[in-house]
């Protein structure tokens, strides 16, 4: 486990970009299909023969995610199929070796560290195509029989060689990594069977300020609550904690729950039920609140390029981001109760955010903070709100009223106000 340091420009961070990105956007069924459908590798090798993303421009994916206030972002340098957009001396199932005739990785490594952005890669253990990784209850070849040579022929641990060496190419020649993603471990593909300690020294060893998940040792069930030895950061999926995250002795410990923008991970054609905008601030606001980080997810097409549906979710996210990031950026839990209209989130320097998703009849309250409010000011243009006190409140709350303006709230995302408190 790194230390408090290593993962300050992560929590500082707050907001990631995730792309799920292989073979599996051309049948655009997303990222599990060659599983559920048990395809052999012979139907499945179909997508790599043609795989060549024409269209593919890291530097508009990397401009986009700037754009949407995101700071880091985490790519699919293998998934679960075992196609690696990378290139490897270890295997010829890469990019390099499909219509593309290149390594795919590199110029997304370059294009978004060149945007300023931290750059990680998430990192299958599983492996679909590997000849030595064994047949589980997640392979496309989980029906052959006990004892069918293709079943019994394959060793685990000349696989997890194949793992260690691959990762070993990934940390040396791309230049500074900031983040891996392992994803996961399961039944008894779990700690040992990966040689995780062994592998996690070699990590450290290659980069020292790199961050780690937790997934190299934690099944998928245990990741939303408990944080592990090995790892740096809990990943909880698809759902955002009651409360933030803590290890044994009640600290707490830097999270990120990823999300998917629209249903599914890698691209599916058919899938248009994408998040609102404000979907997405206040789910990003709410993870802040709980001093977690959210890593929202797109699937790029076959060809290469970020859905239109997406970007546009996106961008609009970022047009808040840009008004009001100081409510979102360094900062995190206020300690305050969370209020009927929306999220509290406290700033690096200490002033309080009110993130006001719903407006309530008459007054705002303010829990606790009569008297101790020295300026409120909405966030995106820094105008006054007025503290007289409002002729409808109790005279001896304890609680700061303050009348909203008639008007419409400034966004109808997430108005944001800062309070500056005693
Ligand atoms: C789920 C999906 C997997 C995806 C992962 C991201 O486990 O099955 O495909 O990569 O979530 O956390």
């Amino acid at each position: 486990m790194t230390d408090a340091l290593a993962t300050e420009w992560f929590t500082h961070s707050r907001f990631g970009l995730f792309l799920h990105w292989g073979l599996y956007s051309i049948p655009a069924r997303a990222e599990w299909l060659k599983t559920i459908q048990k395809m052999r590798d012979e139907q499945y090798d179909v997508y790599f023969r043609e795989f060549n993303p024409t269209r593919y421009d890291p530097h508009a994916w990397a401009a986009m995610a700037k754009q949407a206030g995101m700071r880091y972002a985490v790519l699919t340098a293998k998934h679960h199929e075992g196609f690696c957009l990378f290139d490897s001396q270890h295997t010829s199932y890469t990019s390099v070796h499909t219509p593309a005739g290149r390594d795919l990785f590199r110029e997304y490594v370059e294009a978004f560290r060149a945007a300023g952005l931290k750059v990680g890669f998430y990192y299958s253990l599983l492996d679909w195509h590997h000849p030595e990784y064994t047949i589980d209850r997640h392979h496309p070849l989980r029906d052959l029989a006990p004892d069918d040579p293709e079943r019994t022929r394959r060793s685990l641990p000349k696989y997890v060689d194949y793992l260690h060496a691959q990762v070993r190419e990934l940390l040396t020649n791309y230049g500074k990594i900031d983040l891996l993603w392992f994803d996961f471990s399961f039944d008894d593909k779990h700690s040992d069977a990966w040689r995780a300690t062994e592998l996690v020294k070699m990590v450290r060893e290659l980069q020292p300020w790199i961050l780690l998940n937790n997934r190299l040792t934690l099944g998928h069930a245990d990741t939303a609550t408990q944080n592990n030895a090995l790892g740096d950061i809990t990943t909880p999926e698809m759902a955002v904690p009651a409360e933030g995250i803590r290890d044994a002795a009640g600290k707490p410990i830097a999270w990120e729950t990823c999300i998917t923008l629209n249903d599914h991970w890698g691209y599916t054609r058919d899938d248009h039920h994408f998040k609102t905008p404000a979907q997405v601030v206040r789910m990003l606001v709410e993870c802040v609140s709980k001093g977690g980080n959210l890593l929202l997810n797109v699937g790029p097409t076959a060809k290469g390029v970020i859905q239109e549906e997406a970007t546009a979710v996106l961008l609009r996210v970022g047009d808040w981001m840009e008004a009001n990031h100081d409510s979102i950026y360094g900062a995190g839990p206020a300690e305050m109760p969370k209020p009927d209209w929306g999220r509290y989130t406290r700033g690096e320097d200490g002033t309080l955010y009110a993130h006001v998703f719903e407006r309530p009849m008459g007054p705002i309250a303010f829990h606790g903070l009569a008297g101790r409010v020295k300026r409120a000011r909405f966030l995106a243009d820094g105008s006054e709100l007025v503290l007289n006190k409002p002729w409808n409140v109790p005279k001896n709350s304890h609680d700061l009223h303050v009348d909203l303006p008639e008007a419409p709230l400034l966004d109808e995302l997430d108005t944001v106000i800062a309070l500056h408190v005693d």
